[in-house]
Formats: C-alpha cells, sequence, structure tokens
C-alpha cells in the first residue's frame, strides 16, 4: 500500500481510465468527507498533530490512504497537495499554529480575537498575531478541545481539559468573558514526580519533605494551599506517590492531572452538562459515590465548592489520610474558604458548628507560593485545630520567611491526633523540632 502511495502520490488526478463511477469532486466536498471520515475513526490522532507537528505527517498518510481507497477525485490537484490541504483543514490551529511549533513558548494566552499574548522564559510578551474575527477564534477554541471530548459554546460557556500532551487548556467565551473568547494553554508543564526533586529545586527543604512524608504516612489529613498556578497540584501529586502502595486510592477530579504509577488507583473525572444542560456529574457526586468504594485514601483534585462539605463530612467520620487543594492566599485565608465553600453546600449548619467540624476534620495545611521569579516555595506548613480560646486556628510550624522555630506544639494539636504521632512526626522534622528530647518529653 505505502509503495503505490509513494509514486501516485506525485501525480495529479488523471481520470485515465475514465471508469464510470468514478466522479469528479469539488475540493470542498472531498475536504468534508475526508475529514469526517478521519474525526470519526482517529479522533486522538487528530487531537495530538493539532499540537504536534510530526504526527501531521500520520495524517498526510491517512489522508492520502482514504483519497486512494475512496477514489476522491479533484482535478488539478496532485494526491500529495490535497491530502496536505485537507490535514491543514483537519490540524490547523490558525494563528496560534507558529506558537506551537515554538519551543520556548510555555504559556499562549488569547484574549479575544485581537490580542494574543505568550509567555516565554517567564515572561510575558504580546505579539502581533491576530484572529479574524470571534467566529474564527471558537473555532480554533473547539478545535482544541474536541479531542478530549469537550466542546465550549453558549449552553456550556467555559471549558477546562488537560490535552493528552500534558498541556492544560481553559476557555471562557462570551457573555462570561467581556474579550470575546479567551483561551489559555499552559504548555510543557514539568513533571516532578518525588518529594527529592522538589528539594532539589528548593521547593521545600529536607526537613519539610520529610514531615510532609510523614504527615501522609502517619494519615493526617492535609491541605495544600495556594494562588493560582503555585505548584499545588504537583505538590499533591508527589505527596500521593508517597502513600504505601498496599492503599486503595479513590482520586476525584476536575480534569484528570494527578497521576499516581504503581499504585492501586482508582480515577475518577467528573463531567461538565451537554448541550442540553444535562448529564452534568459533580466533584460531589463522584465523592459521593467514592465513599462506597472502600477507598483507604481519598484524594480530590482541588475543592471548589459544596464537595468540600463532603469531604471535611468524610474527614470527620474515619476516613483518614485525605489529600486535596484549596486556591487560597495563606492558611488562615485557607481555613475560611474551606468553611465558606461548606457554606454552601449546608446553609442550615450554623457557621461556628461548621468551623468545628473543620478544627477536626483538617490536620495540616501546607500553603504555596508562586515568586515573581517563577520558583515555586512552600512558604509555610500550619497545624489546624481548635483553639479554647481563639476557635478555628491554622498554626503555622514553619514559615519560610521568618525562618523562626516553634516553640511549643499548640496542647489541642496533641489532643486531636494523639501524642503518639504528634511524636513521630517532629522526629522526622529533625533540625528543629525532633532533635529536641526537653520538648518531646513536654508534650
Ligand atoms: N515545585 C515546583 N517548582 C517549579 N515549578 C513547579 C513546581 N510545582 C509546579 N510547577 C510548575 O508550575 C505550573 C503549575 O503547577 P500546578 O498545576 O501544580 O499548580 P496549581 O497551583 O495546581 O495550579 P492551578 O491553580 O492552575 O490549579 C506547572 O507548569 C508546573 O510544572
Ligand atoms: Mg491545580
Amino acid at each position: 500500500m505505502v509503495s503505490i502511495l509513494k509514486r501516485l502520490e506525485a501525480e495529479p488526478y488523471r481520470l485515465s481510465n475514465q471508469r464510470e463511477e468514478v466522479r469528479e469532486r469539488s475540493v470542498e466536498d472531498v475536504t468534508e468527507t475526508v475529514r469526517e471520515k478521519i474525526l470519526e475513526s482517529h479522533p486522538e490522532l487528530v487531537m495530538e498533530a493539532r499540537m504536534f507537528r510530526e504526527k501531521r505527517k500520520e495524517i498526510v498518510a491517512l489522508v492520502q490512504e482514504l483519497i486512494v481507497s475512496k477514489e476522491l477525485y479533484v482535478p488539478k490537484l496532485t494526491r500529495r497537495d490535497l491530502a496536505e490541504r485537507i490535514a491543514q483543514e483537519l490540524c490547523g490551529l490558525g494563528p496560534i499554529d507558529e506558537l506551537l511549533d515554538d519551543p520556548e513558548v510555555t504559556e499562549i494566552m488569547v484574549n479575544g480575537p485581537r490580542e494574543v499574548f505568550v509567555e516565554r522564559q517567564g515572561l510575558l510578551q504580546k505579539t502581533d498575531i491576530q484572529f479574524k474575527d470571534d467566529d474564527h477564534l471558537l473555532d480554533v477554541i473547539n478545535r482544541i478541545v474536541q479531542g478530549v471530548g469537550r466542546r465550549v459554546d453558549k449552553s456550556v460557556p467555559y471549558v477546562d481539559a488537560r490535552l493528552p500532551d500534558g498541556s492544560r487548556v481553559n476557555a471562557i467565551i462570551p457573555p462570561l468573558s467581556l474579550n470575546g473568547p479567551t483561551l489559555t494553554i499552559r504548555r510543557f508543564p514539568k513533571k516532578f514526580s518525588s518529594l527529592d526533586e522538589l528539594v532539589e529545586n528548593d521547593t521545600l527543604s529536607e526537613d519539610l519533605a520529610r514531615l510532609l512524608k510523614r504527615c501522609v504516612e502517619l494519615r493526617l489529613d492535609v491541605v495544600i494551599s495556594g494562588g493560582s498556578g503555585s505548584g499545588k497540584t504537583t505538590t499533591l501529586n508527589v505527596l500521593a506517590n508517597t502513600v504505601g502502595a498496599g492503599e486503595r486510592i479513590i482520586v476525584i477530579e476536575d480534569s484528570s492531572e494527578i497521576r499516581i504509577p504503581d499504585h492501586h488507583v482508582v480515577y475518577l473525572e467528573a463531567r461538565p452538562q451537554n448541550m442540553e444542560g444535562k448529564g452534568e456529574v459533580t466533584i460531589r457526586d463522584l465523592l459521593r459515590n467514592a465513599l462506597r468504594m472502600r477507598p483507604d485514601r481519598i484524594i480530590i483534585g482541588e475543592c471548589r465548592g459544596k464537595e468540600t462539605f463532603d469531604l471535611i463530612s468524610a474527614m470527620n467520620t474515619g476516613h483518614e489520610g485525605c489529600l486535596s487543594t484549596v486556591h487560597a492566599n495563606s492558611s488562615r485565608d485557607c481555613l475560611e474558604r474551606l468553611c465558606g465553600m461548606a457554606l454552601m453546600a449546608q446553609e442550615g449548619v450554623p457557621v461556628e458548628v461548621l468551623r468545628s467540624w473543620i478544627a477536626i476534620a483538617v490536620d495540616v495545611i501546607v500553603h504555596q507560593v508562586k515568586k515573581a521569579d517563577g520558583t515555586r516555595v512552600v512558604s509555610e506548613v500550619s497545624l489546624v485545630g481548635e483553639d479554647r480560646e481563639k476557635g478555628l486556628v491554622a498554626f503555622p510550624i514553619y514559615s519560610r520567611d521568618s525562618g523562626q522555630d516553634v516553640e511549643e506544639i499548640p496542647p489541642w494539636f496533641t489532643e486531636k491526633v494523639g501524642r503518639e504521632r504528634v511524636v513521630q512526626l517532629f522526629e522526622a522534622f529533625r533540625g528543629s523540632w525532633g532533635c529536641d528530647k526537653e520538648r518531646r518529653e513536654n508534650l
């Protein structure tokens, strides 16, 4: 098949044998036929080819095969040219193609059809690239997200998706976005899979890495907090990798990012509503289902809404060692957000009751920040509980900036998790608390 193709591809179409059933068709007609067939038979390949140039060769070959086998003749065009045209039609992303070909571009931000920014080496730059109009940009957005079974339109005006190459795409369109369709592509996210790697790039110290690993071993409930892009999901993933191999982990996410190889894991992904406004499956639905799946550990990629209530309830009803992330500006803010989100689910529950539930549920908050130079660091680690006077508190035991050491562990924390666990926790945190025998004895 391949050698015949090679010979034929350079030749223009000639209806040499003039077989009756062979009819000439317009380029548009053939393009449409081939496009539909290939989208149906190879949706993943098309998707990959939209992101990677190399893959386009495979599409061109596939298109040629189809042209030959279906005898799709077009006058005055060689098979190769026709196939290239169809492949471009299938996989091209218009004005941003050149950005995707540029390995230095780590982020592409399209704020409506007239404004395209990129990030190169951590720096934001405006480009002179433009789209024709809103529809053109919307078409490109849908081309990108179609491959992962998503679509944006009036009924579903935003989408968040992870592409096969690991890039993350977010699109939001009018009327929600006032700039016109807005597209953000975060490319080549570097994968960190172990705590050692985070120590190596100074996200955290060795002491801290041991402390966090021990938190997971001791089945404490940990929430990672931080601003957008501060590396929360990465740290969550790294911590999840330290879970014991014998445990059954259920991972619940909006768009799947977390990977825990060599473990017993069930990955669940929420689903947005379809065009008729039906079929939505929320994180909350999945969490409720997960509780019936005999989980040893529940991991929720990010708490953004009502699921917070169910997570807190799960943490309080014997599901220890849960991990999640929350978008927040500080450990303190993280507690407020947890409370606010849980309240959204159960307005009838008095705030004070919710605060006590959170105090019992969450054990540790790891707060992370993205610094101006683009590096990510764990800036604070706090113990969570209920202080008799202050109520729900986040008590910092590590602060990167102040470098201050904790003087003593608050008694409410020892009461809450037990002396044995506190000792083990701080044994891991050598260099500061763990070595001090006297302090340990005073617990
Ligand atoms: N510790 C780290 N050191 C350096 N880069 C990191 C670190 N953690 C994450 N990154 C990079 O930062 C980007 C964002 O990471 P991640 O998705 O983990 O952040 P996030 O806080 O979960 O973001 P979001 O708010 O979008 O959920 C990725 O490109 C990732 O490679
Ligand atoms: Mg995240």
